[in-house]
């Protein structure tokens, strides 16, 4: 074996938007760039490839034929079980069929994304396609990070620690990394002391959410939500800030039942 090899990485899309991607696009540390050039070796990826058709088949069957027993997967996006999977196909296969065959050889799969974690946005009610998590289709756990999109320093801390010492970081009992999802949103939320002290923001643009009170009132899913948005902040906002920081009520993103399945009230 060659001890320089970059580890493999066999990226798959299903029934997603490809926000959780676009998230990871936009970290700076390390960026992508440096994550696929120097530290891993992404052999396939959908929205990254250069190659298409039949040539990015062919990588994905020689990636993993090559690195069997030690390439890592990652999917992206719901896995639709309804009528055989016939409603996400890729190369002529269905999602289900794919996943289960890139599973089959993986050291280690994750689910990226709260598509990927627990069926997301397309396992909405009514669910027509029968959307489900990798989990679910390959019947067995995998390391997920849910958030829509999830913060990519959960993803890739999850990735360098695999890297660093050969095993998967610990997880709650849906998979989550510990490191980012055993606290609530609402214990490390900035406009924490306004909840404490009675201070709601009543209407979007009022004179309390513009002066950063708790935005309880207009919906915020913090206090049943886990995840460590609070803390590291990420995505377009120059890493600085968060839903809740930029004025939105948490929707609950990385809660399965918390936040898409149910519609936002305010409860004022
Ligand atoms: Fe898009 Fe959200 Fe699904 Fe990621 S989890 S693919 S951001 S819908
Ligand atoms: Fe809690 Fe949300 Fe209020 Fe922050 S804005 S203190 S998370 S209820
Ligand atoms: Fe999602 Fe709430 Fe964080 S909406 S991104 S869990 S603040």
């Amino acid at each position: 074996a060659n001890p320089t090899k970059r580890p493999s990485v066999i990226w798959l899309h299903f029934q997603e938007c490809t926000g959780c991607s676009e998230s990871l696009l936009r970290a700076e540390h390390p960026t992508l760039e440096r994550l696929i050039l120097d530290v891993i070796s992404l052999d396939y990826h959908e929205t990254l490839f250069a190659a298409a058709g039949h040539q990015a088949e062919a990588a994905r069957k020689a990636a993993m034929e090559a690195n069997k027993g030690k390439y890592l997967l990652v999917v992206e996006g719901a896995i639709p079980t309804k009528d055989n999977g016939i409603y996400c196909k890729v190369g002529g296969q269905t999602a289900i069929d794919l996943v289960k065959e890139c599973a089959a050889g993986a050291a280690a799969v994750v689910a990226i994304g709260s598509c990927a974690s627990w069926g997301g946005m397309p396992s909405s009610g009514p669910n027509p396609t029968g959307a489900s998590s990798a989990s679910t289709v390959l019947g067995k756990p995998v390391v997920t990070i849910p958030g829509c999109p999830p913060n990519p320093y959960n993803f890739l801390s999850a990735v360098v620690y695999y890297l660093t010492f050969g095993k998967l970081p610990a997880v709650d009992q849906l998979g989550r990394p510990l490191f980012a999802y055993s606290r609530l949103v609402h214990e490390n939320c900035e406009r924490r002391p306004h909840f404490d002290a009675g201070r709601f923001a009543l209407e979007f643009g009022d004179a309390g959410h513009r002066q950063g009170w708790c935005l309880y009132k207009l919906g915020c899913k913090g206090p049943e939500t886990y995840a460590n948005c609070p803390v590291i902040g990420f995505n377009d906002v120059g890493e600085v800030s968060w839903p809740v920081g930029c004025g939105h009520p948490c929707i609950g993103c990385t809660e399965q039942g918390v936040g898409f399945t149910k519609p936002i009230h305010a409860l004022a």
